[in-house]
């Protein structure tokens, strides 16, 4: 049976059609008056989350906790936690929070595979402190004896997406270099991204870092390839390349190894840390060099800040949890199958794709661990933009189409601008803050009210085709500043949310079998291509259904 049969589903559907259906979001607000934000609203390490404009009750949170329980929400971090099999699928524990915990003990005596976690760790940070302050001085010489002034960090997925939106988020607190120092992401398989940028660059005082977990991808092999490819054009050899140019990350040094990294430039990775789990491991050297190794462990301290909270607050007080039951409750019981993400600010520009990421490789699944199918939705469809970006672009869906979908505003109070700016900008940019938080409340407040708001503001004239249903659930996450810290837990916030869903629908968040199919069919299809590109489709292997040989036999009209 899965939890849809058990009798805190039930109970939640009572209440669903009891307390809930019959009224509209205003409703629920005129029933409750001013008590409503405070009933539903939480606040917790500079976070608040107003969860006061969904479609529920104090009640309804009460009876998803108990829902959670019954699930053994409690047991299960506490497995999290303590390097527990978690991962079911593939037997391996999911110890991304012990990245983030380096100056405790707690992980001390925790051992995967007879290594000591802790151990492992802290050596990892210096070796990543050593890579990073090395290039930051100017001391990482290339080839020829010119610094290194591009890093450019190939790898795709959790290889890419994370380190890439930190690095964008934060760019502000990059650190001062004597020299300019760029550090770029390439992930495109179709090498696109890459070509674009080795025109500009130069071979002496370029470097790469080659990041994959596996180091199989071929993505990122793909990519790898092509670097060095274009390195071999100006330097005589490959030991020099490696030496000089190349560092890796990944879980397998002796495929580094006989990729050509030297061991000095590699960086250790871990079956442990999963690739959508791993910004707070080697794989974020980009930020370090990019932020310093200071501000990295500002990052890490304000995820493990999230850990603690996860670990510790009482069920009703916790952020993650809170934040996934009510994703729970419009997904399964609202039956919202699409979930927007808008950050008011455009440094998060990149957050919607990492948590789409998160989110749908974490949850995008359809058997329990027990091998059961579900009869449930599980994660949603996850997309979104910078929010005032978006009110340009897909918000008329939001405010007038027909999909449902709920949606979680994130927003930083302020924003210090820098005081290398004249009054005058900073005044400026002052205004332009107030804008956009204006925006932001002003349209959750349009997607609970419709055109219910226009009582409140009667300046605002309608008309027929101006007809706002409102009646639309969303969450809205303040927070008092964007710094490596708050960023931190924010990401650590999603990451917590994404595994209570998971526990409470019995499935893993952790493995993604979902992708495997593609890359290996991928794989015949590109000795198909290449077998007809040398004129030799006779002795391909495979057989194609009728759209796939049409679409090949299109390709190798037009690319000859
Ligand atoms: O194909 C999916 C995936 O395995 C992701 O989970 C992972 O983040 C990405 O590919 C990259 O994998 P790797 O780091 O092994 O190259």
């Amino acid at each position: 049976m899965t939890v849809r049969g058990s009798v805190a589903w039930q109970a939640l559907d009572a209440h669903l059609q009891k307390d809930i259906l019959p009224y509209s979001l205003k409703q629920l607000f005129n029933g409750s008056g001013a008590q409503r934000f405070n009933d539903l609203s939480m606040e917790a390490m500079g976070l608040l989350l107003d969860l006061s404009k969904q479609k529920m009750t104090p009640k309804t949170l009460s009876l998803l906790i108990k829902m959670a329980e019954q699930q053994g929400l409690r047991q299960a971090t506490q497995m999290l936690y303590s390097g527990g099999e978690i991962n079911r699928s593939e037997l391996r524990p999911a110890l991304h929070t012990a990245l983030r915990d380096s100056s405790s003990e707690k992980y001390s005596d925790v051992h995967v595979d007879g290594q000591n976690v802790k151990q492992l760790v802290d050596k990892n940070l210096l070796d990543m402190e050593r890579i990073a302050s090395k290039i930051q001085k100017g001391n990482w010489l290339g080839y020829s004896g010119q610094p290194i002034t591009t890093v450019i960090n190939i790898g795709v997925g959790g290889s890419d997406i994370g380190p890439n939106m930190v690095c964008h988020a934060l760019a502000e607190f990059r650190l001062e270099t004597k020299f300019p120092l760029d550090v770029m992401f390439v992930s495109s398989m179709d090498g696109s991204q890459l070509a674009e940028m080795l025109q500009h660059l130069d071979q002496g005082s370029t470097l790469f870092i080659i990041a994959s977990k596996t180091f199989t991808t071929i993505d990122t092999l793909a990519n790898a390839e092509t670097a060095r490819a274009w390195l071999r054009k100006k330097i005589p050899s490959d030991s020099l390349i490696g030496q000089h140019h190349l560092v890796g990350c990944s879980a397998f040094p002796e495929r580094m190894a006989k990729w050509g990294i030297p061991s000095e430039n590699q960086i250790s990775l871990w079956d442990w840390v999963g690739g959508r789990y791993s910004l707070w491991s080697g794989i974020g050297l980009p930020i370090a060099i990019k932020l310093g190794m200071a501000n990295f462990k500002l990052l890490l301290k304000g995820a493990n800040a999230m850990d603690d909270h996860f670990q510790n607050a009482s069920l009703h007080e916790n952020l993650p949890v809170m934040l996934a039951l009510t994703g729970i409750w419009n997904i399964n019981f609202l039956g919202l199958k699409a979930h927007t993400i808008l950050p008011y600010d455009g440094r998060l520009k990149l957050l919607p794709n990492y948590l789409s990421q998160l989110e749908m490789e974490s949850n995008g699944k359809s058997v329990t661990n027990a091998g059961e199918k579900v009869d449930f939705d599980t994660s949603p469809v996850i997309w979104g933009d910078v929010g005032a970006n978006a009110q340009h672009a897909f918000f008329q869906l939001l405010h007038q189409g027909t999909p449902a979908y709920y949606a979680d505003f994130i927003v930083p109070i302020k924003r210090t601008a820098s005081s290398e700016y004249t009054k005058a900008t900073r005044t400026q940019l002052e205004y332009q803050q107030s804008l956009n938080l204006a925006n932001c409340v002003a349209q959750s407040r349009v997607l609970m009210l419709g055109d219910d708001v226009l009582s409140w503001d009667q300046s605002i004239v309608t008309s027929p085709d101006r007809l706002y249903p409102g009646n639309h659930a969303s969450s809205t996450l303040m927070f008092d500043e964007l710094t490596p810290e708050s960023l931190g837990r924010l990401i650590a916030l999603y990451e917590h949310k994404v595994f209570v869903q998971a526990v409470v629908w019995d499935i893993n968040p952790f493995d993604q079998w979902g992708v495997e199919l593609g890359k290996q069919i991928a794989k015949t299809t590109l000795n198909a291509i290449q077998k007809r590109q040398l004129g030799d489709a006779d002795a391909e292997d495979a057989t194609f259904d009728a759209s796939t040989e049409g679409l090949l036999n299109h390709m190798f009209k037009h690319h000859h």
